[in-house]
Parts: C-alpha cells; sequence; structure tokens
C-alpha cells in the first residue's frame, strides 16, 4: 500500500481542516509542518497544503519551515499541492502561496501533479496560475466554503489517479 502524507501550515486552521479531509480522501496522514519528520517528506506521495498571508506570501509556518522541504529528495516524485485563499479580498494574489511553494518542490525535482482548472474563480492574478490552471487545488473558505466538500472530492480521485495510488 503506498504511503501518502499530507503536510500542512494553517494559521487559523482552514488549511489544517482541509488537509484533515485531503488526507482521510486520500487514505493518508496529516501533519503540521512544525511536526513533519524527513520521513514525512519521503512517502510514496507527498501533499503540500498552505494558506497565503501577507500579499501572496507561504503561510508563516511554512516560511520557517522551509529547510525541511529544501532538504527533500523530491527528483522524479510525485507531489500534489492545494491552498487556501480569499479570491474577493486577495484578487490579485489568490493562493499565490501555494505558487511559492509549487516552485520550492520543482526546484527539488519533483514532478506536479493535480493541477486544477482556474475556471469559475473571480480572482484577477495568482502566482499560483499557469495558463489556465492552478497548480494545485484551490480552496476558498471566505468565499465558497460550500463548495469545498465537492472540490476535494474531484480532485482526491483526480491526484489518486495521476499518481497511481
Ligand atoms: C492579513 C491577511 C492577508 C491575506 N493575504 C492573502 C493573499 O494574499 N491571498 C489570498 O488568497 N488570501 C489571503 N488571505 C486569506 C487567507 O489565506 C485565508 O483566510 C485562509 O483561509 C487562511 O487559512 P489558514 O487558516 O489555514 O491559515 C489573507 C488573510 C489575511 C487575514
Amino acid at each position: 500500500m503506498s504511503r501518502i502524507s499530507v503536510i500542512f501550515g494553517s494559521t487559523t486552521g482552514n488549511t489544517e481542516a482541509a488537509a484533515q479531509q485531503i488526507a482521510a480522501a486520500l487514505g493518508g496522514s496529516a501533519v503540521n509542518v512544525n511536526d513533519a519528520t524527513a520521513d514525512d517528506f519521503a512517502a510514496d506521495l507527498v501533499v503540500l497544503g498552505t494558506s497565503t498571508w501577507g500579499v501572496g506570501d507561504m503561510q508563516d509556518d511554512w516560511a520557517a519551515q522551509l529547510s525541511k522541504l529544501q532538504a527533500a529528495d523530491l527528483s522524479g516524485r510525485k507531489v500534489a499541492l492545494f491552498g487556501e485563499g480569499d479570491q474577493t479580498g486577495f484578487g490579485d494574489s489568490f493562493v499565490s502561496g501555494m505558487g511559492a511553494l509549487a516552485e520550492e518542490a520543482e526546484k527539488k525535482g519533483a514532478t506536479l501533479v493535480g493541477q486544477w482548472s482556474a475556471e469559475g474563480y473571480t480572482h484577477t492574478a495568482s502566482a499560483a496560475q499557469r495558463g489556465d490552471r492552478f497548480v494545485g487545488l484551490a480552496l476558498d473558505e471566505m468565499n465558497e466554503a460550500d463548495k469545498t466538500a465537492g472540490r476535494i472530492a474531484a480532485w482526491t480521485a483526480q491526484v489518486k489517479a495521476e499518481a497511481g495510488v
């Protein structure tokens, strides 16, 4: 059986709640980046979740613990990302922290899975968007909490298929 770790950073609990739901749907475990070990970054499928703070910054615990990701060897390995943000209040930097985390994972050789259509969101710009897709799942508890469960169900099915877990 594949080992799946969902590593998250969360300030007010939204990304943590999403991480728990994603871990349950994937059959993995959720771990706060503050508590994450090298072993968590060595799972068969690594899922990274961050909210966005400041203007487009990754969540503070991620920024403080980034050396854990930088120490991981992700070459040739599949990594999925998700992010929490606010497309109305921060429409120019919606879930941009997820974009910053994606770049760090790619620097370590990761192959990203779970890219997600940006259609239907109302933001104007995001560092997590490439063409018409986000680098991972974009969630918005502030404005679209009612869509979170459905988005997680669809995305986790997509990730399982793409990662072969
Ligand atoms: C001061 C502040 C700055 C924020 N900056 C952004 C931002 O640049 N982009 C964005 O999409 N969301 C931004 N947000 C929204 C948070 O990412 C959102 O509330 C998220 O759900 C928090 O998740 P967490 O509880 O897991 O940390 C900001 C919120 C606050 C209060």
